[in-house]
């Protein structure tokens, strides 16, 4: 068992292979966090001190001992009412309006096994590879009762936290702020590292010192957002990729979130990740039980590589799930930067006959096939095929794909509604727009309510008629637009709106992973614009961003890599002068880039030289051969693409035998100084070999000085090495 609760001094240890967690019981059945760090089997109770502080209150219990206070204890789920100033877990209104709440222990529970979360997507484990610990508060006044789950997978150091808050009073009470994780630290110097960007250029890596005063990131566009993602980690100042602790939070949910870092007057860190709070306002009616969705936790003591391969498993053996979980992905053509909109049966089977000579799965048919489609003002939410657009009915369309020996998959954006569309004209009522207001647009587009039932089965009814009647073996999911105007036709508050909508689009998600098992679903939104470890639950890979210029995803992709795995990451070839940036690169170099993904292409195949085409021959051909070990293997982050002249990454083999080199060179000079990359995670006192050129390395060279890149005269030249154990 990963958890033990030692009786006599009342604590918890959650136990994993390198980290310990432990919470105690206190005398007045409040909990506090003692310790969360490298793996020890000793009680860290000695980390509570007490000292009179001034303007720091002190709870009724404690009588005249001004010595124990919750302003400056550590404490595990801090409560809006108790005395502590510093940002909270949870906040409650009671039916009043009045703030205010105290939770006391009441009981706990140990059981094997992973907790799942009911319409909510949750890390999952099989009996033998996590415990749960349930540890039971109650509010006396408020009657209402809040369970802490934490789920301990040992084997990959992640401990993962959730709460259940049921009211069990007679009155409704109001949430207004709920985190699921909180950690507290007495000690530490620390910097905050937060991954922040905006459309076609996600994830930008910034690492930030933390002083006297909160760093807090967060989204309020009811999707966890291309500006935030919803991971951060909280490092020692002297951390490094492969030195220093470091710990890691991660959201498993898809809309709005708050994450936060402060220090308090004592020179204590507390760390906080859950739900955006200047929005939510959820009430709970007597007898109801409410969820915070989960967060992933994790520390190292060996640096950021380790922190991120522990998140890496956590993500792809653990949240991701389906056919696809483990499985080589299809590579892809997607026809919308070879085409846009102009979606015809003779542009897809002539995509089709070239993508199937090149090597390629499958085809993917992009946005523009439906409804009334011809640009983006139009069409979205008449889920239905224009045959007359598209030439003939999709099932002789995809007859047609398939018989060139490639996959069928298909766009859509189930989301979202153009005014100018049946659907919209049917029941305005079903978009998010406040009466008596003009709503704000996105992208020409409005929401669907996906807080309300009958929307939901509707826009289902629709995608299982396309899916029960064709032969589809992919879905992108997109959505293009922040949410807005929330409103609510029901009585419903908006912060409940916001809420109930991911339930609604986590059961659609789930009834298709549930009905088409053996459909492929690729997250999207505007690219990495909903990149979270909630929608890998329903979808193994997302389109990692709109930008498929090679340079910029090395940047891009460095930052997500912090996160997910290279399984997560959906990556493209596409055409130079690259459609974001005008930028061009060699089809080496980007396919060098897109490797370091589940590969594909997105261009018009037709405009090739027979040069290119022989290429991507090889490209294709390659990737199938590695990829195994691209998506199985450790990740390294070998540079650090925002300082340094070069992007160089590898992914070595569980067991040392193979490692595949990559490198991008970022800046060329005249008579430039020779650049040594060094490699990682590398079998000590070993050889290995190049396959291409049978040139041999010695390992702990590799490691200790690096492998000198050549210098060749060309803008962004990338080198892709295979070596192997000899
Ligand atoms: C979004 C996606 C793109 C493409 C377009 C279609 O921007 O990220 O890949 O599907 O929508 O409209």
């Amino acid at each position: 068992m990963s958890i033990y609760f030692d009786e006599q001094n009342r604590i918890f240890h959650l136990t994993t292979l390198h980290s310990d967690y432990q919470i105690k019981i206190d005398m007045y059945g409040y909990l506090l966090h003692l310790y969360y760090g490298r793996r020890t089997e000793q009680n860290a109770d000695t980390v509570l001190t007490y000292a009179d502080r001034g303007f720091s209150g002190n709870p009724y219990d404690a009588d005249r001992d001004r010595t124990y206070s919750m302003d400056v204890l550590p404490q595990e789920f801090p409560v809006r009412g108790t005395g502590d100033y510093r940002s909270v877990a949870l906040s409650l209104e009671d039916a009043k309006g009045t703030k205010g709440c105290d939770f006391r222990y009441v009981s706990h529970k140990i059981v094997k096994g992973k907790y799942s979360l009911k319409g909510l997507p949750a890390v999952y484990a099989g009996e033998s590879q996590a415990d749960t610990l349930e540890i039971k508060l109650r509010d006396s006044v408020l009657q209402v009762e809040v369970t802490l789950l934490y789920g301990v997978l040992p084997e990959i150091d992640c401990i993962t936290r959730s709460v259940l808050v049921e009211n069990k009073g007679g009155e409704t009470v109001t949430v207004d702020k709920a985190a699921s994780a909180c950690l507290d630290f007495v000690t530490g110097d620390f910097d905050v590292i937060t991954f922040h960007g905006r459309h076609a250029m996600e994830r930008q890596y910034e690492r930030t010192r933390l002083g006297h005063h909160a760093v807090t990131i967060g989204s309020r566009r009811g999707t966890s957002s291309h500006q935030y993602n919803p991971m951060m980690i909280l490092a020692d100042k002297e951390a490094t990729e492969d030195n220093g602790r470091c710990y890691a939070m991660s959201f498993v949910y898809s809309g709005g979130f708050e994450a936060g870092v402060e220090k308090d007057q004592m020179n204590q860190t507390r760390m906080l990740m859950g739900l955006e709070s200047e929005q939510l306002r959820y009430r709970i009616k007597p007898g109801k039980q409410w969820i915070i969705p989960e967060v992933i936790c994790t520390y190292s003591d060996n640096g950021f590589q380790e922190l991120s391969s522990q998140l890496h498993q956590c993500i792809r053996y653990h949240v991701c799930r389906g056919q696809y979980q483990l499985k080589p992905r299809p590579v892809l053509i997607n026809s919308w930067e070879a085409s846009y909109f102009d979606i015809h049966a003779d542009n897809l089977l002539t995509l089709a006959k070239e993508a199937a000579e090149l090597g390629m799965d499958m085809l993917v048919m992009d946005d523009g096939w439906f409804g009334k489609r011809d640009d983006d003002y139009s069409g979205l939410g008449d889920w239905y095929v224009n045959e007359q657009k598209i030439g003939m009915p999709l099932s002789k369309l995809i007859e047609g794909i398939n018989k060139e020996g490639l996959k069928f998959g298909i766009w859509f954006e189930p989301e979202m509604v153009n005014e100018d569309s049946d659907l919209y004209r049917l029941h305005p009522d079903w978009a998010l727009t406040i009466p008596g207001r003009n709503p704000v647009r996105g992208r020409s587009q409005l929401l669907l309510d996906f807080s309300r039932a009958e929307v939901v089965e509707y826009i289902y009814g629709q995608m299982k008629a396309i899916l029960d009647h064709n032969a589809i073996d992919y879905i992108k999911w997109d959505m293009n637009r922040s949410i807005c105007d929330v409103y609510s036709h029901e009585e419903r508050l908006s912060g409940e709106v916001l809420y109930d909508y991911m339930l609604g689009l986590y059961d659609v998600l789930e009834r298709l992973h549930e009905n088409y098992p053996d459909i492929l679903i690729e997250g999207c939104s505007g690219g990495g614009g909903r990149f979270d470890a909630g929608m890998l639950y329903y979808t193994p890979q997302i389109w990692c961003s709109d930008n498929t210029d090679a340079i910029n995803r090395t940047r891009i992709q460095y930052g997500t890599s912090f996160g997910y795995p290279v399984s997560a990451v959906g990556a493209h070839v596409s055409a130079v002068p690259n459609h974001q940036t005008g930028r061009i690169t060699s089809l080496r170099t980007r396919g060098v880039v897109a490797m370091a993904g589940a590969f594909g292409y997105e261009l018009d195949l037709s405009k090739l030289s027979a040069d290119d085409k022989k290429e991507i021959r090889q490209q294709v051909e390659r990737y199938k051969e590695l990829e195994a070990l691209i998506f199985d293997g450790t990740y390294y982050r070998l540079s650090n693409p925002f300082e340094e002249a070069v992007a160089a990454w590898a992914m070595v083999a569980k067991d040392q035998s193979e490692c595949l080199f990559s490198a991008v060179q970022l800046q060329i000079e005249g008579n430039m100084p020779p650049i040594f990359v060094r490699l990682k995670g590398l079998k000590e006192h070993a050889v290995y070999v190049d396959e291409a050129t049978a040139k041999e390395y010695s390992s702990d060279v590799l490691m200790e000085v690096g492998i000198p890149l050549p210098f060749v005269m060309e803008d962004y030249h990338s080198e892709q090495i295979r070596l192997k154990l000899k």
